[in-house]
């Protein structure tokens, strides 16, 4: 029987009121891989009528994590950033993601955004699931169709992200 969203929900807020901190994230990347490798809840939850290209298909009463269900059906190239107060695990169900991971090279200041340079870039394919924490800059690159699990630490609907650029020089990953 595929996973409901309940008990995903439930697992979750448990694995991290076990452990909140990187441990317990690696434990909800499992319990994200799980449910990339079950075909009835992608099938369910990953709809592109709901999920283009993001979708809250639970919010944690207690916790306030979120799971989004998201569907990309054309190339999506992100730009490097970061979730400003707040954590991610990105899980891939559909379609290969090339992910890059930058390092800040200028502390932003006011309005001046924080500069980075990429660091390093990975493919993530359909099981793979990959925690960033918070101030952990990143860049998806999608070029197919893609669908993904991806859990943020608050709704990031009311959250504003960081101010960052790529810095003059640097190759950029989109
Ligand atoms: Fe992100």
């Amino acid at each position: 029987m595929a996973t409901t969203l309940e008990q995903l929900g439930t697992d979750i807020r448990a694995a991290l009121k076990a452990d909140p901190g990187p441990a317990g994230k690696q434990a909800v990347c499992a319990l994200v891989s799980k449910v990339l490798r079950d075909p009835a809840f992608i099938a369910d939850h990953l709809r592109p009528e709901t999920c283009k290209p993001r979708k809250v298909l639970y919010e944690d009463p207690e916790l306030g994590f979120c799971i989004c269900g998201h569907v990309y059906e054309k190339p999506a190239h992100g730009e490097p950033h970061d979730h400003g107060p707040t954590w991610a695990i990105y899980g891939l169900a559909v379609g290969d993601t090339e992910m890059t991971d930058w390092r800040i090279v200028q502390k932003g200041d006011g309005a001046a955004p924080s500069l980075v340079a990429p660091e390093k870039s990975y493919v993530m394919r359909p099981g793979d699931a990959h925690f960033y924490d918070v101030g952990a800059v990143h860049s998806p690159k999608r070029d197919g169709l893609t669908k993904l699990v991806r859990i943020e630490g608050r709704n990031l609907d009311t959250i504003r992200r960081s101010n960052i650029k790529a810095a003059e020089g640097t190759v950029k990953a989109a």
